[in-house]
Order: structure tokens, then sequence, then C-alpha cells
């Protein structure tokens, strides 16, 4: 299979960055001149230069870190600005991210309640330095796969499932015997669920201009399945984790300017048509605007983190309250087993106030500084960026609005590169399987803000949401769908052209 496609659309030759940067106020015209899509006047971007621009050195607005982002602490710092008593909380928070929990009973009832079913004895596991996880590098025995997870579900089969996912009350329906997600480990005295097994597919791609890669499509299944077979219409979608910079930020971003940049419909005719994801929140007990998770399939940081304590630790906490985590019905063995619920902590395994902790730390990781902004090839990248039409979907900046107790945070100006809206990007990356109101095709536009740094803090560059990108140019090459205009004015580019363009993505 070849990713390159019979009738490409070719791009105008690209302007002179530095005539650009001469005439701001000429760019919009320019930018325009002979091609159809992606309109300028109509995108994202549309008013926004490629030269600096105010405050666009700080993508978390005054809550930047001003520490050294040189080293692979470089996502480990508190928002700047953050009070004295928040500093206090971040590191007990940071604590409990790191903490390594233990099976029940055991003599410290302040770590115990782990599994029976799990895939990380701490959030730290997966996120480790609070960086990017990356796909395992070889099948179970030999590697496994420790920061990625294989979330599971089947097509609703009864009325009333499709009523509750109708009315956003649940975003899927999980497998019947294995629940929402695959553990591959659990406690002593019980099997692990099954393993990751994934293989790979040389996809050799020829660009314009002549030179060639290959790119490799990933395809997975499970082994040693333990608890008999898997519905015959499971639906798998792998995931790494995410880096977790800027999250409060990204929270705080009203609801109106995300649902400003929707167009479902695609009534302005760009060919992209982002929509918000609109899932159930346990707290607000209403349907929420989603914003976290690869789909958007999660309304807050809270709640993900509550999800991430049951299904990847097996811990309830106040918002997720079944000790047992994923175990399923089917798996009355796992649902029986000790817990570490007590009372000390609420009732629960996490209690509230361990959870606000890490809730709070997790909303709490500063985002870095730009780097080489006024770099020449970096200033070209930012136009070319533009002028594909990159920043329809990776939607440059927001402005945060109040976080209650948390001022750092509030009215920021900040840069995340999202839109934080869904879209189809084709067969390509789909995972064809659905989640609230995503498709198997969409995924959410990810934050860009830290990329740069990725090999730093994750000594990897692991791409997308299943990592199949070895590095920023297959990430960019795998955009299909509505972002098919884009990937193919990348694919258009000279050699120099797509360097810049990778520079600038590198600055974020
Ligand atoms: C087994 C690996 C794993 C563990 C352990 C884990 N996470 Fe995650 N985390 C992920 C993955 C994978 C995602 C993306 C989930 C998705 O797309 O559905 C994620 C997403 C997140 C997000 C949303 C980030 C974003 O940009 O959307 C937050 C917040 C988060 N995790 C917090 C936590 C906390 C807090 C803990 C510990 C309680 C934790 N995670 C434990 C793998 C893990
Ligand atoms: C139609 C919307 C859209 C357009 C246009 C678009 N992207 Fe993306 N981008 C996405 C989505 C959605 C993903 C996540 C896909 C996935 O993980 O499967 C993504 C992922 C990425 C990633 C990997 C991020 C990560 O955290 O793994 C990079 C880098 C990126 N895009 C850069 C670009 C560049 C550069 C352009 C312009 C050439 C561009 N994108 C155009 C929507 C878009």
């Amino acid at each position: 299979m070849s990713l390159r496609s019979r009738e490409k659309r070719r791009l105008p030759v690209l302007v002179l960055p530095g005539l650009l940067a001469m005439c701001v106020a000429c760019i919009t015209s320019t930018i325009g001149v002979g091609k159809e899509t992606p309109k300028p006047e109509q995108s994202a971007g549309a008013n926004i230069s490629p030269t600096r621009e105010p405050g666009e050195e700080n993508p978390g607005g005054n809550a930047t870190t001003r520490k050294s982002i040189h080293t692979r602490g470089a996502f480990s710092h508190a928002s700047n600005g953050i009070d004295f008593e928040g500093e206090a909380n971040f590191k007990v928070g940071n604590a409990i991210f790191r903490k390594l929990w233990v099976s029940a009973p055991a003599s410290t009832k302040s770590s115990d309640g782990l599994g029976p079913l799990f895939n990380s004895r701490s959030c730290q596991s997966c996120h480790f330095k609070n960086g990017r996880g990356h796909p395992p590098a070889a099948n179970y025995p030999d590697d496994t796969a420790e920061s990625m997870l294989l979330r599971l579900s089947i097509p609703p089969e009864t009325d009333a499932q499709k009523k509750l996912l109708a009315e956003h009350r649940i975003n899927t329906i999980n497998e019947p015997t294995y629940g929402g997600q695959l553990q591959d480990l659990a406690i002593q005295g019980h099997d692990s669920e099954g393993h990751i097994h994934v293989t790979y597919e040389d996809v050799p791609v020829t660009l314009d201009d002549g030179s060639t890669l290959t790119l490799r499509k990933p395809a997975y299944t499970i082994t040693d399945l333990k608890y008999g077979p898997l519905h015959p219409k499971t639906m798998l979608s792998p995931r790494i984790a995410p880096p977790m910079i800027g999250l409060g930020l990204i929270e705080a971003v009203p609801e109106a300017q995300i649902r400003a940049n929707a167009d479902a419909d695609d009534k302005n005719g760009d060919g992209i048509s982002g929509r918000a994801n609109e899932v159930w929140s346990l707290e607000a007990e209403r349907p929420m605007i989603g914003r976290f998770g690869w789909k958007a399939g999660v309304p807050s940081i809270r709640e993900q983190s509550a999800g991430a304590f049951s299904g990847d630790m097996g811990l309830s906490t106040p918002i997720v309250t079944e000790p047992s985590g994923d175990c399923t019905q089917a798996q009355a063995f796992c649902r029986n087993a000790p817990n570490g619920n007590t009372e000390r902590d609420g009732g629960f395994e996490v209690g509230p106030i361990l959870f606000d902790l890490v809730t709070f730390y997790a909303q709490n990781l500063a985002v870095p500084p730009r780097r080489n902004l006024d770099d020449a090839n970096v200033t070209k990248g930012k136009a070319i960026f533009h002028e594909l039409g990159c920043a329809s979907c990776h939607t440059p900046s927001f402005t945060t609005g109040k976080v209650d107790g948390q001022p750092h945070l509030s009215n920021q100006h900040i840069w995340p590169y999202t839109d934080m809206l869904l879209h189809d990007m084709g067969d390509g990356l789909a995972d064809n399987r659905p989640e609230g109101m995503a498709t198997g095709q969409e995924w959410r536009t990810p934050p860009l803000w830290g990329i740069g740094l990725t090999e730093t803090v994750s000594g990897h560059t692991y791409f997308l949401h299943d990592g199949r990108a070895r590095n920023l140019e297959e990430a960019i090459l795998w955009h299909g769908g509505e972002a098919r205009a884009a990937r193919d004015g990348y694919d258009a580019l000279s050699k120099a052209d797509r360097d810049a363009l990778i520079s600038f993505v590198e600055s974020l």
C-alpha cells in the first residue's frame, strides 16, 4: 500500500517568509493568491502573522516555567506563579503520582488496593518524567507495553445501550468479559488478561521531489487471553500515554472558545470540519465538552485521573468508587478479592485528600518556553505551517478563563496549538472504535507545545496516538482525511521548506 495520492494537489510556490516579515499587513492577501484551500481568511490562523507575536515565547502565558528545560526534568516543573501553598501541594501530588501501589491487605494501608488487574503500579510508570509513552520495542515477553494501553469495546447490542450512548451517558460499551481495557498485569493469585501483540507493515512513500521513506503501519492483536475468547465484535484502540504539561491551562479554556472553532458541517468549505466530543461528566452529572484523551473522551483532569486510578491500577476514588477497577461480572474471583478501602481514606483506596493533591499536580505541570524563536528557519517554518493549513486544527492560541483558587492559571494567553476538536484523520490512522461522538476515524488534535523536547524528556521521538511515527516527518505524513490537503502540501515542499517546517514544530 502506498500513501501517495494519484491526484495530488500541487501547492503554489511559497511566498518568501522574509517578504512576509517585512509586510505583515499583506500576509492575508499574499497567501491566498492562486489556490483553493486552505483559505486563509477562513482558517484558524487567519489573523496570525508568521513573525513573532506578543507572548508566543511563553506558550503557557505567565504559568510558563522559568526553570531549566534542558534536562529530562523539563516537564516536571510546577506552573510559574503558583503560590507557596500550591508549591507544597504540587510536591505532595508528585509523590502520589510516583507512588508504587501494592495489593491489599498490606501493612502500609495508605498504599494498598492495587488491582487485582492492572496495567501499572504508578501513574509515573506510564507518564514517565511527565513525558510521552512509547509502543513496546518488541512483543511480550521480550518487552512489555509499559506506557501504552489497549482500550476495548463492542458495538451496542441492546436498545438500552443505544439509548445510553445517544444520551451521552456512556462513551462505549465495554467488552463483556475483559471490560474497558486490557490489563496486562495482575496481583498474585490472579491471572493477567493477556498481552498486546503488535506487528508493523512497511508503507513506502515517495515525496514529490522523488525522495523516499518508509512508514510503519501497526496491527494489534491480544495474546495469552486468560479469561476466554473476546466478544467477536471487539474493537481495539491502542493509546500511548500523552505528555502531562499544560493540562490545567487546557482545562481552563472556556467552552465557548473551543466551540467557536467547531465547524461540524464544514460551512466554510475548507475541507476541515472539527467538532467537539460531548461526554458524560460523573461529577457534574451532565454531558460536557470532552477535552482529554486521544479522542477527547473525558471532560476533566479529575475524571481522567479517577479513570486512570480505576482502569490502569484498580484503585477506587471518590469519583470511580469500585475497588476492583475494571474487573467485570464475568471475572467474579477478581471482583471478590480483598480491597484497600479504608475509613481513614473516606471509604476509598485513594481518599479525597490524596485524590485532590494528585489532580492538582496534574493541573500544574508547567509548559516550557519556546526555543529558537527568531531563528530564520523557524520563522520560515512558521509561515509554512500557516500556509499549509496546519493551524486550522492546531489552533495556535486561546485565553484561559478564571480557575477558582488558581490565579496563576487564570486569564492567560496560551499557545497550545490544538483546537481540542475531533477530526476525521482518514483510514490510515483509524482505530475503527468510536468513543462518545468520536467515530472510528476521528481523533482530537493533540497540543503541540513542548513537542520539540520529546527526545530530551522521554528519550525517543515516537508520535501519534499509538506511537507509530518515529519522528515528526512520519507523524505529518500519516495525516489523512480532513488533514489530507495539509499532508499533501508538506509532500509537495522542497527539502529546505520541509526542514523549516520541522524546525518550527521543534521550537514549540
Ligand atoms: C497504563 C499507563 C497509564 C497509567 C498508569 C496512567 N496513565 Fe494517564 N494516560 C495514559 C494514556 C494511554 C492516556 C490517553 C488516554 C486515552 O486516550 O484514552 C492518558 C491520559 C492521561 C491524562 C489526559 C492527558 C491528555 O492530554 O489528554 C491525564 C490527566 C492522565 N492521564 C493522568 C494520569 C494520572 C493522574 C494517573 C495516575 C492516577 C495516570 N494518568 C496513570 C496512560 C496511563
Ligand atoms: C484536520 C486537522 C489537522 C490538520 C490540518 C493538521 N493536523 Fe496535525 N494532528 C491532527 C490530529 C487529529 C492528530 C492526532 C492523530 C493521531 O494521533 O492519530 C495530529 C497529530 C499531529 C502531530 C503529532 C502530535 C503528537 O502528539 O503525537 C504533529 C507533529 C502534527 N499533527 C503536526 C501537524 C502539521 C505540521 C500539520 C500541517 C502540515 C498538521 N499537523 C495538520 C490534526 C490535524
